[in-house]
């Protein structure tokens, strides 16, 4: 069987981690796809970096002249952001590839128009590093609970913020000196603002939204509330009233089944509830459905290796459906459904 090929777009954090695995675990994921998987280019903005274990014979800073090479089977886009992704993704379709994207930004605004440029092209689109990291949620929601009815699905999905609030919980610290610590130990990003004001929570929250309710929700429908001002003094009155205090991200189905909400604000959760016990910088969803009744995912839901775990297994599936012929659920199994219409999507607090 001829090697499937894969154009890397990125070479950060996730992307050196999905490099390294795919050479290390080469033979195993050959065995699980049925064809081996072969780097076929890798694109970076800085070529001078020394990144180990990639040939630098395949690193180039075009990444647009990489994905219309026309010869590559799935591009993997861990670069973040809108742009440039939005368009090497589009263009990637357009030149018979499938594609693997970690980038919650973007599928979180234009998750519609571009599985609407994969079925045109007939390709795959999969995103499952997408919302905390290596914790299983696009596929659980997209396909194995695919024939139940979610109704709620609410957690905690940027570690981060975890981090912070746990750690004023714990140890009666201020946002601040919680912060500093976060950031010490390389959780919290130099500019923190897409964690502490819940911008990164309302992307994840607005993709498993929309999975879940089988209809579209875009970051801009997420009502949002960061954690910034909670204070120790929150804490103190949580405390008594056997409560913490967790970011969390709430999507949920109207009574009437006419429309969903879906936000992210600072909420009390009692101590007995599972999410209060969510440690550190992981992150853990609970699903409510008719027939499953309630699941919790838990796991980590960020860093190099969880995120490029998640990533691989995308790889994996999209290498089987090239084989095979087939492709995964592609914006209709959004459109045959029942949907609630955009303007149905309203938010409440
Ligand atoms: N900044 C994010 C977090 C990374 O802290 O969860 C994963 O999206």
């Amino acid at each position: 069987t001829r090697p499937l090929k894969v154009a890397l777009l990125g070479c950060g954090v996730v992307g050196s981690e999905v490099a390294r695995i795919m050479t290390t675990h080469a033979d195993d994921l050959a065995a699980r796809i049925g064809a081996p998987v072969e780097l076929a280019g890798v694109a970076v903005r800085r070529p001078d970096k020394v990144r180990e274990g990639i040939d630098p014979s395949l690193v180039t800073t075009d990444a647009t002249a990489l994905v219309k090479r026309g010869d590559i089977d799935v591009v993997v886009e861990v670069i973040g952001g809108i742009e440039p992704a939005r368009t090497l993704i589009t263009t990637a379709f357009e030149h018979g590839a499938s594609v693997v994207s970690a980038n919650k930004a973007l599928l979180a605004q234009d998750g519609a128009a571009l599985h609407a440029a994969a079925d045109e092209n007939g390709k795959d689109l999969y995103y499952e590093a997408a919302v905390a990291g290596a914790i299983p949620l696009i596929r659980p929601l997209r396909e194995s609970l695919a024939g139940d009815k979610v109704n709620r699905v609410l957690g905690i999905v940027n570690g981060t913020t975890n981090f912070i609030l746990d750690k004023m919980d714990s140890t009666g610290a201020g946002y601040q000196e919680a912060l500093d610590e976060a950031t010490a130990l390389g959780y919290a990003e130099a500019d923190p603002t897409a964690d502490v004001e819940g911008f990164d929570a309302a992307a994840k929250a607005a993709i498993l939204a929309g999975i879940a309710f089988h209809t579209r929700v875009r970051l801009d429908d997420v009502y949002r509330e960061g954690m910034t001002e909670v204070t120790a003094a929150d804490f103190a009155s949580a405390k008594e009233m056997g409560c913490t205090i967790k970011l969390l991200a709430i999507c949920e189905r109207a009574a009437d089944g006419a429309s969903v909400t879906a936000r992210v604000h600072p909420a009390m959760i009692p101590l007995s509830h599972p999410l209060a016990s969510v440690r550190g910088a992981y992150n853990a969803v609970f699903v409510e459905s008719d027939a499953a009744g309630q699941l919790m995912f838990y796991g980590p839901g960020a860093g190099g290796s969880p995120t490029a775990s998640a990533v691989l297994g995308d790889l994996v599936a999209v290498c089987r459906n090239r084989l095979s012929g087939a492709t995964g659920p592609g914006e209709s199994a959004y459109a045959a459904l029942p949907v609630s219409p955009m303007g149905d999507v309203v938010t409440r607090y």
